[in-house]
């Protein structure tokens, strides 16, 4: 029976690791964290990411082939395969501070496998890494050489947050790099026949080690490129009077540029979208690539730029002052169907907000009050550096922000309400009653372009959406 073992219980490593146990029930899974607090979550009836389809998935499994443990050391050694998916942020200090991949975490994950490995192991790398990370890798695993023999694969991971399920379940491709010996080429048939349980054998790539690694910061840049290139576009839409969805929609038809992912938006979230380009930026600069350093940052560029035409647009259509009138915030975290608010552009749209002195009612249907509050008082990056963290006291803007759990109570006596997140439940307000009860002039910045613009300005609204005649 082959065990695996993952380091890193969190938004990766729990999802993967349950459709695995799922898919392979002769496969004894593992999911280990240095976090006890996340670990007796993932074994309680509440986990601790919100993920549709995931409670289905942990609950068929756990306890039979499936367990959540503290006892890192022990699952470890006992492992035949161990992932490693902790968390690789943007360093915040030294060398390369604000671009740079901090691998504090995975650097003390591997240090640990070298330390209580006593038979042969093939190591995973499951989180994002700067391209060349297996060498240092390799270089730590077999630094007291015990005779064990460690073989580095990379496989990094694709799926998107809120359809994560969905995506493990089918997977548009499943990568998988190693060293191209007669060891490592095993190693890579052993993963492969892991997989091959229920991905088609076309859809599961092999390469070597470094494509692999590289084709990780490759996709999400391309992906935030074509967020950042049709966000780009919606500002000269409303320059013009062009109208971006047209737009999108018209350029999408062509076959080689494809339909989706082409919203435009407020900006784009998430842990990992601006972390790696930034992460692809400095390697680009380490290896002399200036010109590509700079081409990629852009995408980061008019990502803030978007962020903050965004608050410009709030302000000066409010007569350019937002000082003492309620703003309500629809939406807190990064994209709906998930509670995660790293980087979520709501962060930097409610920081510009309260700078102009606003009073914002905030609802989002899976963020808690503490996690907002948390996110506003914190500094940029620091959230994934928990010995950063303060503990949560009254900053000079406490008193400026309510946290509500219904979007009617939000927007009551609100002079303005912003969208900053898809959520489903937001297309299907009563946009009348919600009128009837608001400031006048009542304004609505949609930055997920959600709302029925017509429908809204019939009803008496003064409406902006992102790229959209005004
Ligand atoms: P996360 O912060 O949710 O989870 C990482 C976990 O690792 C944390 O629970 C942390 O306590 C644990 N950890 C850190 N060091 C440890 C150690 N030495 N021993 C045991 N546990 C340790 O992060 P995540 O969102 O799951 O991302 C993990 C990696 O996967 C990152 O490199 C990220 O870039 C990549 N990734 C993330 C996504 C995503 O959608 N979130 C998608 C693809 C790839
Ligand atoms: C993204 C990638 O899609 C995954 O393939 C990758 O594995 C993952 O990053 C990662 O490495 O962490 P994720 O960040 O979970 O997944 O979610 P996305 O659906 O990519 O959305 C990212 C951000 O872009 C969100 O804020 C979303 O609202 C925004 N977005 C997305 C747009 O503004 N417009 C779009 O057309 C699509």
């Amino acid at each position: 029976m082959v065990k695996i073992c993952c380091i890193g219980a969190g938004y990766v490593g729990g999802p993967t690791m349950a459709v695995i146990a799922l898919k392979c029930p002769e496969i004894e899974v593992a999911v280990v964290d240095i976090s006890l607090q996340r670990i007796a979550q993932w074994n309680s009836e509440s986990l601790p990411i919100f993920e549709p389809g995931l409670d289905e998935v942990v609950k068929a499994c756990r306890g039979r082939n499936l367990f959540f443990s503290s006892d890192v050391e022990k699952h470890v050694a006992e492992a035949d395969i161990v992932f490693v998916s902790v968390n690789t942020p943007t360093k915040t200090r030294g060398l390369g501070a604000g671009k740079a991949a901090d691998l504090t975490y995975w650097e003390s994950a591997a240090r640990m496998i070298a330390d209580v490995s006593r038979s042969d192991k093939i190591v995973v790398e499951k989180s994002t890494v700067p391209v060349k990370t297996a060498e240092a890798i390799e270089k730590i695993l077999t630094h007291n050489n015990k005779g064990i023999n460690f073989q580095i694969l990379s496989n990094p991971e694709f799926l998107a947050e809120g359809t994560a399920i969905d995506d493990l379940f089918k997977p548009d491709r499943v990568l998988i790099g190693g060293r191209e010996t007669p060891d490592g080429q095993r190693a890579v048939a052993s993963l492969k026949a892991v997989y091959a349980h229920w991905v088609p054998e076309d859809r599961i790539l092999t390469t070597n080690l470094w494509s692999a690694e590289l084709s990780k910061l490759a996709a999400n840049a391309f992906l935030a490129q074509r967020i950042s290139s049709v966000n780009a576009m919606s500002a000269l839409c409303e320059a013009t009077g062009a109208d971006v969805s047209e737009v999108a929609f018209a350029i999408g038809k062509d076959s080689r540029i494809g339909p989706r992912f082409l919203n435009s938006s407020v900006g784009f979230g998430g842990s990992c979208f601006q972390k790696d380009i930034l992460n692809l930026v400095y390697i680009c600069e380490c290896n002399g690539l200036a010109e590509v350093a700079s081409y990629w940052k852009q995408v980061v560029h008019i990502n803030d730029y978007q962020k903050n035409r965004f608050v410009k647009r709030v302000v000066s259509s409010m007569f350019n002052t937002v000082s003492g009138k309620k703003i309500a915030v629809l939406g807190f975290a990064f994209k709906k169907d998930t509670g995660d608010t790293r980087e979520t552009p709501a962060i930097d749209v409610c920081n510009g907000l309260l700078g102009d002195k606003a009073l914002l009612s905030i609802y989002d249907p899976q963020v808690s009050e503490e996690q907002i509050r948390r996110d506003l008082a914190m500094n940029k990056f620091d959230w994934d550096h928990p010995q950063h963290l303060q503990p949560l006291s009254p900053t000079a803007s406490s008193n400026s922000v309510r946290v509500v759990w219904d979007a009617y109570e939000a927007t009551k006596d609100a002079h303005g309400i912003c969208i900053l997140t898809e959520w489903d439940e937001f297309r299907k307000l009563d946009f009348r009653k919600i009128y009837a009860a608001m400031q006048k002039p009542a304004f609505v910045f949609d930055g997920r372009n959600i709302v029925n613009v017509d429908e809204l300005r019939d009803i008496g609204f003064i409406v902006y959406s992102i790229g959209k005649p005004l």
